[in-house]
This record gives structure tokens, C-alpha cells and sequence, in this order.
């Protein structure tokens, strides 16, 4: 989907320019605006900041929920010291780091090992070895990644679903994809801190991760093959048809407003192939799900009808 420029957005009437009036006017309602009249458009400060890192760096911020993006972003521009949004513009637009900074801190990067471990659970114990059943080959997109924890756990998982027969055999392929290129790079390497790992079953653990003397975790070789990164923006990217039988999209559309979120959703669900499974948060949901051909398969869990 291609990014829509934002539009305006509406702002109370300002004070009208006083006009000379008859001197009966007092007596003389003025007439009321018409009902439907428009207040004139305004752009305001935020506004052109959007407009600004979008013809900067692509990045529409206008299609994430206003009042958390707005705070995030003046919060974040005033700890950097600028006067106001226009200053921070003028910073990022020459500052190449500064508006690596900035995106870092505005796109939310929070993940971890087995996030949500019931989904982990879930997802070993039905949806994996469905797809993966008979040595079957499997592709899946995780959608807004991070730094990789969630495509290193489903490539460890996959392997221990595959079990020893699956080693040298089932071709598994996990692309994670984010909008964020400091923290694209940062998956690439596939190393996890220990506070990454607190909700991460031990065995599974240590059998797929490598622990370093600071406590860290670093993605054995047994799993970094299956998994693979790139740098994309789900908003701006077209769907990839019918191409993966599982997507990931966890705790990446509740920063959208619900319109962007529904038509990422659609465009997840034409990247799936019939009988694939889209997995999402456990606090989101997918509105629509009949007109999307979605059924309901497990908690967060739904299967696109074949
Ligand atoms: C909170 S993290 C979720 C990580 C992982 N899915 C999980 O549940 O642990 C949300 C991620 O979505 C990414 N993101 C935000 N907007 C995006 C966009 N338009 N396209 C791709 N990724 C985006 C952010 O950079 C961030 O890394």
C-alpha cells in the first residue's frame, strides 16, 4: 500500500477578522454559519512535522495514532533540545543520525524470546506441526519484527517441531521484516539479552541459543540459516501474493490508527496462502474477519479458508 499523504486535520475556527456592521446589527441576529460549513484547514505544528519526515525519510507518522505518536515526538524532540517541531525538522533533515535517533525512538521496538509464551505454546502445539506435517516445506513473515526475537523463536521452535528428521530435511523460511534499519541490523546478528530470554523455556533455550560469560544469548547455527531480514514498511509495501503459510503481526498494528490497521490486515492476509495462519498480539483483533475470509482458529490464531 502506498502511503496516502495525511490529510489536515480540522482545527476549530479561528477568531474572525472583525466586519462593519449597520448600526441596527444588535438588534439583528447574525445569520448562524451554515450547518454543514467546514472550518477552514489549518495545519498545525504536528502536522507539518509528519509531512516533513515523510518527504524526509517516507515514514508517514500521520498513520499511527495521533496522540500517542504526538507525544512520543515532542517528548523525544525537546529531550534533544530543539526549540519546537520546526527546529527538530530542520535537525533531522541534515543530521542523518539524529534522524536515525529520532526513528529509533518512535517506532517502539520492544520485544522478547517467547513473548507471550501461551501464543509459543499454541503455535508447537497446533498450528506447527499442521503446516510442517509430512516433512513439509514452511515460509513465514514475521510483520514488524524488531530486533528478531520473535523470528529466532519460530525458527527454534520450527526446528524442534521438524524434530531430528526435519534437520537436514523441511526447508524452513522465516523473513522478518521492520520499518527500522538500525534495529533490521540489529536482528541480523541474533544475539539476546538475558532480560530477552526471562519467559524462554529452558531447554528450548539452550538448545538453540548459545549463552556468552555477560549473560547474553546468541542464536545458534542451527537456526540463524532459517531466518532472514530486510528492511521494509508494511504501509508502503505491496502484498506478497499467497506467499507465506504463517505471518507474525504481533504488538506492531496497535501504534496504527484502525483504519491502517484493517487494510494492513487485509494485505497480511492476501500474502497468505489458503489454509495459512495469521498470528496477532494478545491485545489486538482483526475486525472483518468473514470479509477477509478468516476463521478463528485459536486464541489470536485464524486460518484463511482454502
Ligand atoms: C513492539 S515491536 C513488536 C515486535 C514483535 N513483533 C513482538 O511482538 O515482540 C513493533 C515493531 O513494529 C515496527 N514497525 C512500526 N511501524 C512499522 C511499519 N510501518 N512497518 C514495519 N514495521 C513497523 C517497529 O519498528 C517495531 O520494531
Amino acid at each position: 500500500m502506498t502511503a496516502e499523504p495525511r490529510a489536515p486535520l480540522p482545527v476549530p475556527s479561528p477568531v474572525q477578522p472583525s466586519v462593519r456592521r449597520p448600526l441596527s446589527s444588535a438588534a439583528v441576529p447574525a445569520a448562524p454559519p451554515p450547518r454543514h460549513a467546514r472550518p477552514p484547514l489549518v495545519r498545525d505544528d504536528f502536522t507539518i512535522f509528519c509531512d516533513g519526515v515523510r518527504r524526509i525519510c517516507g515514514i508517514d507518522l500521520g498513520q499511527y495514532k495521533r496522540q500517542q505518536m504526538e507525544r512520543r515526538v515532542r517528548t523525544f524532540a525537546e529531550r534533544q533540545g530543539a526549540a519546537d517541531l520546526a527546529a527538530y525538522l530542520q535537525r533531522i533533515s541534515t543530521d542523518a543520525e539524529e534522524l536515525e535517533a529520532f526513528l529509533d525512538r518512535v517506532t517502539i521496538n520492544v520485544s522478547q524470546l517467547w513473548r507471550n509464551p501461551d501464543q509459543w505454546t499454541r503455535l508447537e502445539r497446533t498450528v506447527l506441526p499442521e503446516l510442517m506435517g509430512e516433512g513439509r516445506a514452511l515460509k513465514a513473515w514475521s510483520a514488524g519484527c524488531s530486533y528478531g526475537a520473535e523470528a529466532y523463536t519460530l525458527a527454534a521452535l520450527c526446528r524442534h517441531v521438524a524434530g531430528p528428521a526435519g534437520a537436514g530435511g523441511a526447508r524452513i523460511e522465516i523473513t522478518g521484516t521492520d520499518v527500522d534499519r538500525r534495529i533490521v541490523e540489529r536482528a541480523r546478528h541474533g544475539v539476546f539479552t538475558a532480560d530477552d530470554a526471562r519467559d524462554a523455556p529452558s531447554a528450548l533455550l539452550q538448545r538453540f541459543f548459545e549463552p556468552s560469560p555477560d549473560g547474553a544469548w546468541c542464536a545458534r547455527s542451527a537456526i540463524r540459516p532459517l531466518v532472514r531480514f530486510e528492511v521494509a514498511d508494511l504501509l508502503r509495501i505491496p502484498p506478497r501474493h499467497e506467499a507465506y503459510d504463517l505471518v507474525l503481526c504481533r504488538n506492531t498494528v496497535i501504534y496504527f490508527t484502525d483504519e491502517v490497521r484493517d487494510a494492513l490486515h487485509a494485505k497480511l492476509v492476501q500474502s497468505l496462502r489458503p489454509g495459512g495462519y495469521l498470528v496477532i498480539g494478545s491485545t489486538e483483533r482483526v475486525t472483518n474477519t468473514t470479509g477477509l475470509g478468516l476463521v478463528p482458529a485459536y486464541p489470536f490464531t485464524y486460518r484463511k479458508a482454502a
